[in-house]
């Protein structure tokens, strides 16, 4: 742990003109700096750096943050780890803090289920160059295979030896605890003792982003149609399968530096494809593919291609692997091996210059990929060729992007000579549905926790439909929330009503009319981060110390500082608009005493609204429960709650008009 001191150092030192000229080309605009955004693709700068705030802010896609956030983001290192990278730009001493027991406790077997792995994965990896048997079976199947010496090393490939307990014998003796070997999976406790779970089996190790063994996956070498081919390590405190991508420690940096990353299906094609060159490749071993794999290499790139076997089960898995693709937002290509070959067989078949030109000359986007794979079927049938329509328009209403499901479309339209128009109001009509399909989903639901309810009473629901619940009530707020928060922390020391001399009223605050807006209706913020800032400011408020602006900036907490940036305004002269927007930001200025109360009438009244919708639904329960006494109560909240909301409405109209 690094100590409270050298952080508060790490913080005032660091400036971030410095630290981000590393990494992206800065020009001097008026106050500011400004360069391209180093993590979207842009031609056209809008990434902006402003020494003063010491933050960074792109206008393009949304990001922001203090120095750390920057290093966090950039290089992909978690907080720790940022902030050691800036105390050694910095020459500044860290003193590792001593953890709690509570840390050390969930740390050490964090770490010493890493230890293991790791001591594991050197074992497998040694009998391969060190014992006869290892020599004799394990690395004649690699080189049978036509894996180069430098590939096993550099995947630190391994062999467990055949005998049932050779591992676990070595691992104990070695001073290795039985407890971990056993939750990593390396050992399985039976009855009659603890043996080995990949004993004869040639092992791929798996590795975290960070490059640390966390699992493996273990393939027999005799054909046998009893055994699986592939056993993987089970989940455990280290290993989250539907978490992890093969490869992608080896492949990070690759990909950021090809803006581009091949998916494929297994092991061994992730590593042929590094021996043939190409070093951006990923695998979704052992699971099919999953949101946060997705995600995963989201942080890398917003491109993937999909290549996957040309036989029905790969085209299969990479269908629907497409479709997640495209929900997230993310652009997809896909490419189509020649029937027969999978990725690992088709690299070794081919020299490296003819792999790459194959990759690059013969991806497609998807809806060519779609139409190719379905059309020869449809050639003919009209039914079939509604269906092969209908499945193209599925697909790119999953895209959140409104500007790249109309250029796809325009593109399907192009390919089925169908009118661009009807198209796009199918895929309009599918997102509807789904949307409707959601939210009757969600109103299906019990309602969440309604602490906050006139009579404070709550109301029981399971822990994840509150979760469920909570997440959509959260999305609803939050941009109210947001609004409140950055007028706090943007404004909050300013005069919004001056001494009164004859009535001897006191000087309100901007920050002091929004506390006591907010504490005396009960109102506590839903956002846990937005709702720690308004606590924090509140607390700072309370011991008289101003608070500025740097100090959610520069919080501790990057979730803190990377929001806090992500609000406060920094002076932007880019183009007339901008300027323009420059002078919005001036009334606003002027005008507190309309923008501050009409930002809590907007809050209020959308928190009454949820509030309601949550109590219709629990007063629904109470009457299918015949629950007469509840469903009373709920309704004399019911109503009490929708005189407020109109009074809401009334106060909110007056201000709008
Ligand atoms: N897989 C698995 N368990 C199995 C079979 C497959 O976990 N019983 C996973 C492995 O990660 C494997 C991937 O699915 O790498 C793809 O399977 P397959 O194509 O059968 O394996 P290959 O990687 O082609 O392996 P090999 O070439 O050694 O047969
Ligand atoms: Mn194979």
């Amino acid at each position: 742990m690094i100590d409270r001191e050298a952080i508060s150092r790490i913080f005032e030192t660091a400036r971030i003109v410095e630290v981000v000229e590393e990494f992206v080309s800065l020009k001097r605009r008026g106050v500011n700096f400004i360069g391209c955004c180093p993590f979207h693709n842009e031609r056209t700068p809008s990434f902006i750096v402003s020494p003063a705030k010491n933050i960074y802010k792109c206008f393009g896609c949304g990001k922001a943050g203090n120095a750390v956030n920057f290093i966090m983001e950039h290089e992909h290192l978690s907080y720790p780890e940022a902030l050691r990278y800036l105390a050694k730009k910095y020459h500044i001493e860290i003193v590792e803090k001593e953890q709690t027991s509570e840390e050390r406790l969930l740390n050490d077997r964090r770490t010493s289920l890493m230890i293991v792995s790791s001591y594991a994965a050197r074992v497998f990896h040694e009998n391969l160059f060190d014992s006869r048997e290892g020599i004799a079976v394990g690395m004649s199947y690699f080189k049978e295979r036509g894996f180069r010496e430098d590939t096993v090393r550099k995947f630190e490939l391994g062999y467990s030896l055949e005998a049932r307990d050779a591992f676990t014998q070595k691992a104990l003796k070695d001073g290795y605890r039985e407890e971990f070997l056993v939750e990593t999976g390396l050992c399985i406790k039976g009855e009659h003792g603890v043996f080995d779970r990949f004993a004869g089996r040639v092992m791929f190790p798996i590795h975290s982003l960070a490059g640390k063994t966390i699992a493996f996956g273990g393939r027999v070498l005799k054909t046998d149609k009893k055994t699986a081919k592939y056993l993987n390590s089970p989940e455990s405190e280290i290993y989250h399968k539907s978490k992890v991508l093969y490869g992608i420690f080896q492949a990070k940096s690759s990909i950021v530096r090809n803006r581009k990353c091949f998916l494929v299906e297994g092991y061994t094609d992730v590593i042929s494809m590094h021996q043939a060159g190409i070093e951006n490749v990923v695998a979704s071993s052992g699971t099919s593919l999953t949101v946060d794999q997705i995600q995963l290499v989201k942080r890398f790139t917003e491109n993937i291609t999909v290549l996957y076997d040309g036989d029905p089960a790969g085209i299969k898995a990479s269908l629907r692997g497409i479709d997640m693709i495209l929900q997230e937002g993310m652009n997809v290509k896909a490419l189509l091996l020649p029937e027969g070959d999978d990725p690992d067989s088709f690299s070794r078949k081919h020299s490296a210059t003819e792999l790459e030109a194959y990759l690059n000359g013969n991806e497609i986007d998807f809806i060519r990929f779609k139409t190719k794979l379905l059309l020869d079927d449809a050639q003919g049938d009209p039914v079939k060729r509604a269906e092969l329509i209908t499945d193209v328009v599925h697909s790119v209403s999953l895209i959140p992007n409104a500007i790249q499901r109309s250029v796809y479309l325009k593109e399907a339209a192009g390919m089925f000579d169908m009118d661009e128009r009807m198209l796009a109001e199918t895929a309009d009509a599918m997102r509807t549905k789904r949307e409707e399909h959601r939210w009757t989903r969600d109103a299906d639901r019990p309602a969440a926790n309604l602490r906050d309810t006139p009579s404070g009473e709550p109301v029981a629901a399971t822990p994840e439909e509150t979760v469920d619940t909570r997440q959509a009530t959260l999305r609803e707020i939050e941009p109210a929330e947001k609004d409140l928060i950055r007028l706090l922390i943007s404004y909050g020391n300013r005069t919004l009503f001056a001494l009164d001399e004859e009535t001897g009223e006191e000087e309100i605050t901007v920050a002091g009319y929004l506390i006591d807006e907010l504490r005396s209706d009960d109102l506590e913020l839903q956002h846990p981060e937005l709702r720690r800032i308004f606590e924090e400011y509140e607390r700072y408020r309370q011991s008289a110390v101003v608070v500025e602006d740097t100090l959610f900036v520069n919080h501790p907490d990057p979730e803190i500082s990377r929001l806090a940036a992500g609000l406060i305004e920094i002076k932007y002269e880019l183009s007339p608009i901008h300027e323009r927007k420059g002078a919005h930001v001036k009334t606003e200025e002027e005008n507190l005493r309309d923008v501050i109360p009409r930002s809590l009438l907007v809050y209020k009244h959308k928190r009454v609204i949820l509030l309601l919708d949550e109590l219709s639904v629990a007063m629904q329960e109470s009457m299918t429960g015949n629950d007469a006494e509840r469903f009373e109560a709920l309704h004399a909240q019911y109503n009490a709650l929708t005189e407020i909301k109109m009074k809401l409405a009334k106060a909110l109209g007056k201000r709008i008009f």
